[in-house]
């Protein structure tokens, strides 16, 4: 890679989920895409620091880096119909909407053309990191991939497994055909030029994706269940818990290993464990959230869908690993700040239904299951979601100043840099995203270079 990238002023990430650090003047030095630095303040700062062929930039007033989003669940095919259906109950809904759009993606030559505009819109938002969920076909999901390489988003990307209850124009035939493509879509990933592990870890990785217990048969969650235990650097991701509709069919098809807990029929199958995503989890027990907690499964929490297409409110970060999801078509959003803002608005809620006894959310602990939390629950977390020295530089540079014309409320000449986050958080949008960094590379941004 380039020469070293500098960037001195604002910086503000998480360290924890309660505690943001908020840097006014900081130095942060970038080699080979790794930060290899990090000066809290300008009198931290040793002469000798700067590489003599460093290239710096000076971050003006008002502006200020974050890490870049982390959007631990999202339906690349339903990108281009988000916000239909809404209203619907989510088996309806799957039926009526979203298994016929997703036959779409049958052509490679259409996946590739959407694939190329919604990356770019994901990353144009200040996300650089997503786990996506492609159809059920195999050559959409290999150029799903190649896609998030060639534009240079960090990615998860899982072939959807489903063997049945979906019409036969989207299903796998058999589990043995669906396991064979799954493999084949592995092993291509892993070979994408440009998706070594550069840095000791690739940008675009295969994620084994049953999308529900309700579409795979035995025989495939079992497939699924040994490779994930051949090769444990694998991660899964699929649907938990979302909605009544959903949870009362589970039980229909697996009377016996979900009649207690979809935990206990996904753990059956050796499909849980550290690296398993779990998205939604709206209707949670206790005992559902002691299994996750004990297996280290992670939650993607995706509010918007949760509160359309879905089931409930659901949101529990304390004590269990969570993160947040656009979802993209189940919900209507590309955007990780509207996920932000609906996930304060449920928490919120919770609050008042719960007489109290489940606390709101932070900005600051939302801030953090955004980047950090979501870095967690992919386990990248000693990679990406924070500043820290030795983690790869994915960033967003935010712009809050007047003349972008954004949603923003206007910046007023003594706001400090934690109201400039706030406003920008709750009220901004693309146009606040000048610059977005992944491994060091300006791959998107409003501002012209
Ligand atoms: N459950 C199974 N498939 C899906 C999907 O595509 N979206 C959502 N929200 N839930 C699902
Ligand atoms: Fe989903």
């Amino acid at each position: 890679m380039s020469a070293a990238l500098v960037f001195k002023g604002a910086i503000i990430h998480s360290e924890s989920l309660g505690s943001l650090e908020i840097l006014d003047n900081a130095t942060l030095i970038v080699v080979d895409g790794r930060i290899s630095a990090l000066y809290r303040a300008a009198d931290e700062l040793p002469a000798t620091a700067i590489p003599a062929d460093a290239q710096v930039h000076q971050i003006p007033p008002g502006e200020f880096l974050i890490p870049g989003f982390v959007d631990t669940h999202n339906h690349a095919p339903q990108w281009p119909m988000r916000g239909l259906g809404q209203g619907l109950h989510i088996l309806d809904w799957l039926e009526q909407v979203t298994f016929p759009f997703e036959a779409r993606f049958a052509d490679a030559a259409y996946a590739q053309r959407t694939y190329e505009q919604m990356v770019e819109d994901f990353l144009r938002q200040g996300i650089t990191t997503a786990s996506y969920y492609s159809s059920r076909h195999a050559d959409a999901t290999k150029v799903l991939a190649e896609t998030c390489a060639k534009k240079g988003q960090r990615a998860f990307v899982g072939k959807c497994n489903m063997d049945r209850s979906a019409p036969d124009y989207l299903r796998d035939t058999t589990a043995a055909d669906s396991l064979g493509e799954t493999e084949q879509c592995i092993n291509h990933i892993r070979g994408i030029p440009g998706c070594e592990k550069e840095n000791g870890e690739a940008l675009v990785k295969p994620v084994i994706t049953p999308r529900f217990a309700i579409c795979c048969t035995p025989e495939l969650l079992e497939g699924l269940g040994k490779m994930l235990k051949e090769d444990s650097s694998l991660a899964m991701q699929t649907h938990f818990n979302e909605a009544q509709q959903e949870i009362d069919f589970t039980r229909v098809l697996f009377p016996e290993e979900a009649s207690k807990s979809e935990a206990d029929l996904y753990e059956k199958y050796g499909l849980l464990n550290r690296r398993s995503v779990l998205a939604h989890c709206t209707i949670m027990t206790d005992y559902d959230k002691e299994r996750l907690k004990h297996l280290e499964c992670g939650v993607a929490h995706c509010p918007i869908a949760n509160m359309t297409v879905g089931g409930g409110f659901m949101v529990a970060p304390r004590g269990i690993k969570v993160g947040l999801g656009t979802d993209s078509g189940g919900g209507w959003a590309s955007q990780m700040l509207m996920v932000i803002r609906q996930t304060m608005i449920a928490s919120n809620a919770q609050e008042v239904m719960s007489k109290g006894q489940d606390k709101a959310l932070s900005l600051e602990e939302v801030f953090y299951l955004a980047t950090l939390g979501g870095a967690r629950v992919l386990c990248l977390d000693d990679q990406i979601g924070s500043f820290e020295v030795g983690k790869q530089f994915d960033a967003v540079w935010v712009a809050t100043t007047t003349g972008l014309h954004s949603a923003m409320t206007p910046r007023e000449e003594d706001d400090s840099l934690r109201t400039s986050f706030e406003k920008y958080i709750m009220t901004g949008d693309d146009r606040n995203v000048a610059h977005v960094y992944v491994r060091g590379r300006r791959v998107a941004g409003s501002r012209t270079e």
